[in-house]
């Protein structure tokens, strides 16, 4: 059922129009000038127009211009007194297609059908475009070649995936893309992030509950181990299990039947578990606050997401992906990257690795004017450049050596490896910088 707007000053031609149409399975709503379509178009939503050209007032050929450059569904031109030039002029503007009248139903029917089947299959060609790229896999570097082949080789298996990583490594991207390349791709695929909910709602969260199981629990529930039945269950945050929820969610692994909280029926699920956690598990375990039995069972083929400094090459790559990507998204010219501004991106340090370097382009792209992103527009943290801690049991001389060290590399990796710039900023000589570097086997890796 759609819904459409039909404009036309002859009363009979509207209301013959919306017989049909009602007949067809469709709302309508009408109007007789062009000033009371643009208003309704204002208001409310129509997933087709019917448009008279010969009307009272502003006339039709202008008030399709209005709606098609206000971003209107198809619009349907129909005109008396039709020659080719009206015909192609609206063809220009963008109207769907031209009906003379008098008008054949049948052909009326016809062509609102085709319209609106093209409509459909257009929004469904923007959705999956989006859903592609938003789980696209951006990266040509060594270390994401070695990772792409990982998970293409562990995908088709039903085995069990641990991916770690960084903080906005792609961990969740690389569980989804597992899961697209999977027999199980057509089934669902459930997230659940374990350090978002509540230690007393997990047990419910995963294995659903009964109604009158506890004080809340007004419905019976699926929970997410039944949800993905069939499917994939992505535990994310896998760390921040309780001790007490990971020896449940073990005992589902090891027999794959669970009870719902307040329930005795065992319920039976066919489920992929890929698990995924920004901690060091084993270091967990040597705290006692990860079970590592658990841990063996999660653990079938571990994936490692390397972190974005350890693959400087994909940086711009991303960078011009989120640029399309926001430039898409908003309708608006996608902004270029200027190669100082490259550069910059490619010498810092990304602490919060693909996330932060999406966050720096989506500042950019929505708020700078011009259309070239120059290198002084690009604000970093300071995170990424500052020298990381310094061993406690050192002289005064190797504690100051060891700073300075780091905190030239910081700078040197902040100027993208330019020696002049850096001793520029430090307010030393080159010579005096270069001298130091070798004193520090530091090798400076031009771009
Ligand atoms: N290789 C990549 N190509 C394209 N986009 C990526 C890539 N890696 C990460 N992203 C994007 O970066 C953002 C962070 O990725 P994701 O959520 O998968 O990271 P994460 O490791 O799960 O982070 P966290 O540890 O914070 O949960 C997302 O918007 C994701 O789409
Ligand atoms: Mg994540």
């Amino acid at each position: 059922m759609a819904k459409i707007l039909i404009v036309d000053d002859e009363q009979s031609i509207r209301t013959t129009l919306a017989k049909i149409l009602e007949d067809e399975g469709h709302r309508t709503a009408l109007c007789d000038s062009g000033e009371e379509a643009l208003a309704q178009f204002a208001r409310d939503e129509f997933d087709l127009i019917v448009l008279d050209l010969w009307l009272p007032g502003v006339d039709g050929m202008t008030v399709l211009e209005r709606l098609r450059s206000a971003g209107a569904p198809p619009v349907i031109v129909i005109s008396g007194h039709a020659n080719i030039d009206t015909a192609v002029r609206a063809t220009r503007l963008g109207a769907y297609d031209f009906l003379e009248k008098p008008l054949s139903l049948e052909r009326v029917v016809l062509t609102i059908n085709h319209a609106l089947s093209d409509r459909k299959l257009r929004d469904q060609v923007k959705d999956l475009r989006r859903q592609v790229s938003e789980e696209l896999l951006v990266g040509e570097s060594e270390p994401m070649k070695t990772l792409e082949q990982h998970i293409r080789s562990a995908a088709p298996s039903n085995s069990r995936v641990l991916i770690t990583g960084e903080n906005g490594s792609g961990k969740e991207i690389v569980a989804r893309t597992l899961h697209r390349l999977s027999h199980r791709a057509e089934q669902a695929f459930v997230d659940v992030n374990c350090a978002a909910i509540p230690e007393e709602l997990i047990e419910s969260e995963l294995f659903g509950h009964r109604k009158g199981a506890f004080t809340g629990a007004i419905d019976e529930r699926k929970g997410k181990f039944e949800l993905a039945d069939g499917g994939t269950l992505f535990l994310d945050e896998v760390a921040d299990m309780s001790v007490r929820t990971q020896a449940k969610v073990l005992r589902v692994l090891q027999e794959q039947t669970f009870q719902k909280v307040g329930g005795q029926q065992p319920i039976t699920v066919d489920v992929r578990v890929i698990a995924a956690t920004n901690k060091d598990l084993e270091a967990e375990i040597a705290r006692g606050t990860f079970r590592d039995d658990l841990y063996y069972r999660l653990n079938v083929i571990p994936i490692a997401v390397p972190p974005l400094r350890a693959r400087a090459n994909d940086v711009v790559l991303l960078a011009e992906h989120f640029l399309r990507r926001f430039a898409a998204e908003t309708g608006t010219p996608r902004k270029r990257l200027s190669s100082g501004a490259a550069t910059k991106l490619k010498g810092y340090h990304w602490p919060g690795n693909v996330r932060e370097l999406r966050n720096v382009i989506e500042r950019l792209a929505i708020l700078l004017r011009g259309d070239t992103i120059e290198p002084e527009d690009v604000q970093l943290g300071t995170r990424g450049a500052a020298p990381a801690e310094i061993a406690s049991d050192l002289t005064l001389k190797e504690a100051r050596d060891a700073f300075e060290k780091q905190y030239i590399l910081s700078r040197l990796r902040e100027f993208a490896g330019n020696v002049s710039r850096t001793a520029d900023a430090l307010g030393v000589e080159r010579s005096n910088l270069y001298r130091k570097l070798h004193a520090y086997g530091i090798t400076v890796e031009r771009p």
